[in-house]
This record gives structure tokens, sequence and C-alpha cells, in this order.
């Protein structure tokens, strides 16, 4: 692997953040790239200010779809250093997913170090309020010039940063979700497990429809029989009922996401009966009528911790315990971002620190 040239441009002014950040509207001056080919392996290696690209129109990427990404955080701890939640994981699946459409493996461990690199440098933009969090936004496409259909040969990957708060714009208070079987995400065996761009195109359709509607988000269900609950696009789910906290299995279609598993380990190590298993939408809709549906909340990094307030189907309106966040969403909210900002311990071994000259 090639050294990472510097192309560092100084600030004449200080970073200024707005009150209310919202999310990835705001980028930070510096992004980490490089480029792919089959001669060369990753090259042209560099941190450098973002600037616009520029593609000849045949780009691969722009015809058929090679395009993938990840979305993690770092964090200002209480003790002033500069934290990344779950890096080895996101980069592990950045290389499933990779794989999955074609695409070369990136090397995790350098793409750790250049992106600890990038964070150093770019820490002035760490934002510090509970909630907040730089995220780190890896792509990788492929950029070919060529219209047939085959997997491109070159590629380029790059790490975006930005400052973000909540993702929703109800902040962090209960969502509503439209539970709807008009459409479908992604099915078995297809590319739902990886996270590619096109996943998140084929969700916006029904999620325009049910924000016309006055829903936040779309509850997808299996892609075959649209039985069973699946994911909600930007987050995976959580049931609570009487005696278990259950979240649908990863059936294939179903994104592998990292807050998912924080918060399945996080219950288990508090005793929780946590299962991974089908959960039929008849399922759900009668444990909401027999009074057994306690909570729901959704997971995700962006999303963090997201309490869901009702779901609907067809003509029936779920309202889940009576709109409020559960007390046990309230309770997993408040120790992930516990321990993403230092004031927990790291019991799980899932924080990164970028360097130890940024701690004071
Ligand atoms: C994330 O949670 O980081 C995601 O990638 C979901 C969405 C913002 C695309």
């Amino acid at each position: 692997m090639e050294q990472i040239t510097y192309q560092i441009k100084p600030r004449t002014s200080k970073v200024e953040l707005p009150a209310k950040l919202g999310f990835g509207a705001i980028f930070t001056d510096h992004i980490f790239e490089m480029d792919y080919s089959p001669e060369k392996g990753w090259h042209n290696c560099s941190i450098k200010p973002v600037e616009k690209l520029s593609f000849h129109p045949a780009a691969m990427f722009i015809h058929y779809g090679q395009s993938i990404f990840e979305g993690l955080k770092a964090f200002r701890t209480v003790n002033n250093e500069v934290v990344i939640f779950r890096v080895e994981k996101h980069l592990s699946r950045m290389n499933r997913s990779a794989k999955r459409i074609c695409m070369p493996q990136i090397d995790e461990a350098f793409v750790l170090e250049a992106l600890k690199e990038l964070i150093s440098i770019e820490q002035d933009w760490i934002p510090t309020k509970s909630g907040e969090s730089l995220y780190i936004r890896p792509i990788m496409f492929g950029t070919d010039e060529v219209l047939g259909v085959h997997p491109s040969k070159d590629y380029k990957f790059m790490i975006m940063l930005s400052p973000v708060g909540a993702y929703y714009p109800e902040g962090f208070k209960p969502v509503k979700i439209l539970m709807q079987d008009d459409y479908v995400r992604a099915v078995r065996k297809g590319v739902g497990d990886a996270k590619t761009s096109g996943n998140y195109g084929a969700s916006l359709l029904a999620t325009e429809i049910a924000n016309k509607l006055g829903y936040t988000q779309v509850l997808w269900l299996d892609g075959v029989e649209q039985k069973y609950l699946e994911e909600v696009g930007t987050m995976n789910i959580f049931i609570e009922f009487e005696n278990e906290v259950a979240t649908p299995k990863l059936t294939g279609s179903i994104l592998p996401g990292v807050t998912r598993d924080s918060v399945i380990q996080m219950l288990r190590e508090e005793g929780y009966t946590v299962n991974e298993r089908l959960i039929s939408v008849d399922e759900f809709m009668e444990a909401y009528d027999n009074g057994k549906l306690k909570g729901v909340f959704g997971t995700g990094t962006a999303a963090i911790i997201s309490p869901v307030a009702e779901v609907t189907f067809k003509e029936k309106k779920m309202v889940i315990n009576n709109g409020e966040a559960s007390p046990l969403a309230v309770e997993l909210f408040n120790k992930i971002t516990d321990i993403q900002r230092g004031s927990r311990p790291d019991n799980f071994g899932w924080i990164t620190k970028v360097s130890a000259e940024v701690a004071v």
C-alpha cells in the first residue's frame, strides 16, 4: 500500500457549528481518497481538501449501481479524547458489501489508519453535545468508462466527514412508521444485506408516500409474502413483547446493523431475553390487541435508538406505549451514547481511540 500524501489547507477562521446540526448537510474541509486499478491495486492515497468530482458520462457507477457505502461515527469524549465507535465492524461490513457486488477489497487496517489521520486533522469539527457526533461516510464506486454490463476494473474510495445531530426531524422524539405491503425493499438472496446505494434508491418511493401521509419511515415487510417484519431502511427494528425483546433475524434481505448488534449485546448483558427470529405482522398486531406489545424502537448508526410512537398497517393505527418512548428505549439510548462519549466504561471493546496525542 502506498503512503498517504497530504494536501492540507489550513483554515483561516475557526470552525463554527450551528446550534442545531441536523443530519448530513455540513461537511468538514478535507477527505481521504484513493484509487484502484487491477495493475496497481489501491494507489493515489491522499488526504486533501474536499472538491467536486468530475467523471465521464459513461462512468460505470452511474449506470449499473456498483456503489457501496458505510456510516459510522466519531465522538469527542467527556475526557476530551477522540474515539470511533465499532470501526472494525463497519470496515469489515464494507468489504462484505464490496464482495457482494464484485468490487475490490480494502485493506481494513490501512483504511483505519487513514481514517484516524483524517479525523485528527478535522477534530475541531467534532461536536460535543449529547446525541451529536462526527459522522463518517466511506464510499466506493466503479469508475470505468464503458457501457457493457460487467464489473468495473477501476474504483474510487473516499471518506468524507460530517458533524451531525439527530437524523430525524423529530430529533430524538418518537417517530411514526408506516407498515405497508405495496412495495418491498429487498428479497432474500438479493443484495438487501449489503450496504449498496441501490437499496436506498429502492426505498425512496414508498418512503415518499409514507412521508406524505405523515409517517417518518416505512417498516418493510419480507419480499416474498409480505408477512414478516424486516427493517426500517434507515434502521433495524426491535419489538418489546411481554417477556422478550425480539428483532427480525438476519435472513439475507436485512442489513446486519452494527447498532442492532450493539443493542443485542447490551440487552443480553442486562439479562434480557433477546431473540432474533421471524416476527409476523399478525403476531405484532395480536400482541398489540392483547396489550402485550410494550414498546417498539429502531436502531441505526444515524438514528441511534429511535423510539416508535405509532405503527400503522392498512386501516389499523397502533399507538405504542401511549406514544411515549418506552423506558427500555430510553435506557438503551442513554447507555450507548454514554459508552460513545466515554461517560460509561466500554466493557465490550467497541471504542477505538483516534490518537493518544489528542487527549489532554
Ligand atoms: C446509517 O445509519 O449510518 C445509515 O447508513 C442510514 C442512512 C443514513 C443511510
